[in-house]
């Protein structure tokens, strides 16, 4: 039987049977209402497909995988194909039973096929390792997984041969399924194992005498019972994983679920995240311990963030390197961006990609910055707009700084060295250089480059009229 990949099978004298697994895919998704395919909508951050994918490549390798696509083939398969799987067309889309049809000159050479729906992504590998078991130690034809769902409508009801054996007699979809058969709680959660050799030799059975004018692959069950071929069922223990996306209320459901289970996993390995429903955390989020996360944050993509860090809430964090000891305050927005360790950024700091903020650095409320890289212990605390930058360490750059670098036609660099200060609402005209140690006076419009240790002030004198405001009154008043 399949092993988890990375466990290597220890040879034995019998050739061990050969384990694809063929994922169902081609569907429109009607229900949703969609222009999109349905199996590339995103739950838990991750498309449907994507988390039905990393399932399989847990249980055998991705060169024995066969995702079955047919709907906007084209956008599915490049959506996956870094994943190094198998694509099986399926043209036309005329049932579930058709797309294992389509399939079988793939799946020939193999002994089992494990049939996963593309659009149930809360699936585990233990779970299809499991089914996977059951059906060769009942040496069934055909073994599907089924669960008792609290409501089942919409679902295709099990009818067993015996309240008590694992044989199945048939699988009766809701549509066509009596009242009495409609309260049958037990349901088909569209995950089978099936011999490759029974499949291929009765497919032919299949027909499209139903509601969908459609092959059905729950039809197999009966197909295989009136060859007295066995069909088995393995229920699973946690109904919740077979769940499946037909509509928008379950692709929210389930991504509420995926979402909450990854707080829960979190909090296990010693994080904590306050009114953690609140939270929105993509599942390859990574999370140092003894770091808090605040209610309404979202972490996203590739995050990481180190330990003993604070988030403060409605931050919004999207592929962003985070070091040991940094505190965001509340309402930051980061792309792409690093914050080394004990750096302080916000309030309200908008990190856009290419940003670099060094140890113990301070970003503080209104600063945007962009491709910006920002020295040890360097501060930008208010208002301010720093892009295509580069600021060494023990720099202050005052409120109201802004770098322009842009001339309309092309971006150009700010260099400011260690030690400068930067006096408030400065304007720095980049391509420029401040060197070491210089002093930009405060409201300096900086056009040419400062050397080091220098003081460049690049404004008018002020000038003054002493009693001109008393004049005014006076003029006013008669
Ligand atoms: C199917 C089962 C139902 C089960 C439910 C579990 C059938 C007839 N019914 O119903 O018993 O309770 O799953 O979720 O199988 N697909 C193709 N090619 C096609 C049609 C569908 O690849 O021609 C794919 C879809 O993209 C989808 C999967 O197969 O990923 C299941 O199809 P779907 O239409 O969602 O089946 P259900 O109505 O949910
Ligand atoms: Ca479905």
């Amino acid at each position: 039987m399949a092993t988890p990949s990375g466990k290597k099978s220890s040879p034995s004298r019998s050739r061990l049977p050969r384990v694809a697994i063929a994922i169902m895919a081609a569907g429109k998704g009607t229900r949703l209402k969609s222009r999109h395919p349905k199996v590339l909508h995103e739950v838990g951050g991750k498309t449907i497909l994507a988390h039905v994918i990393t399932t399989a490549t847990k249980v055998v390798p991705a060169k024995d995988i066969f995702v079955i696509i047919g709907h906007e083939a084209d956008r599915v398969r490049a959506a996956v194909a870094s994943s190094g799987v198998q694509f099986v067309l399926q043209a036309e889309q005329r049932g579930t039973g058709h797309a294992l049809m389509v399939a079988q000159e793939a799946l020939a050479p193999y002994d089992h096929v494990i049939v996963l729906s593309g659009d149930a992504p809360l699936i585990t590998p233990e779970s299809v390792l499991k089914l996977s078991a059951f059906h060769s130690s009942q040496n069934a034809a055909m073994t599907l997984l089924s669960a008792d769902l609290d409501d089942p409508s919409g679902y295709g009801r099990v009818i067993r041969k015996s309240a008590k054996g694992s044989e199945v007699r048939a699988i009766v979809e809701e549509k066509a399924a009596s009242p009495q058969q409609k309260r049958i709680r037990e349901i088909n959660s569209g995950f089978y194992a099936f011999s490759v050799p029974a499949l291929y030799g009765h497919i032919g059975a299949l027909s499209t005498d139903n509601a969908h004018r459609e092959y059905y692959l729950t039809d197999m069950a009966a197909v295989f019972q009136r060859a007295r071929k066995k069909v088995a069922a393995m229920k699973t223990p946690v109904p919740a994983e077979v769940l499946g996306t037909n509509r928008r209320s379950e692709i929210v459901d389930l991504d509420g679920r995926m979402r909450l289970a990854k707080c829960h996993q979190l909090m296990e390995e010693g994080v904590t995240i306050f009114y953690p429903e609140t939270c929105v955390i993509d599942s390859d989020v990574a999370i140092g311990v003894d770091t808090v996360i605040e209610p309404f944050v979202q972490l996203r993509g590739t995050t990481k963030i180190g330990s003993d860090c604070s988030i403060g809430s409605y931050s919004v964090i999207n592929n962003t390197e985070i070091g040991d000891g940094v505190v965001v305050l509340p309402g930051c927005i980061m792309d792409d961006a690093r914050i080394a360790l004990n750096a302080t950024v916000g309030p309200y700091s908008r990190l856009r990609p290419g940003t670099d903020i060094g140890e113990g650095a301070h970003l503080g409320n209104f600063v945007e910055t962009k491709k910006l890289k920002m020295g040890k212990g360097s501060k930008a605390n208010h208002l301010t707009y720093l892009g295509d930058t580069e600021i060494g360490e023990g720099v202050n750059v005052g409120a109201g700084t802004i770098t322009c670098n842009y001339d309309g036609a092309h971006k150009h660099k700010t260099i400011i060295e260690d030690g400068v200060f930067v006096g408030s609402d400065s304007t720095l005209v980049a391509p420029v250089r401040i060197g070491k140690g210089a002093y930009i006076a405060a409201a300096s419009c900086i056009t040419e480059d400062v050397p080091a240790d220098s003081l460049a002030l690049g404004r008018a004198r002020q000038t003054l009229k002493e009693g001109w405001a008393r004049q005014k009154r006076t003029a006013r008043k008669s």
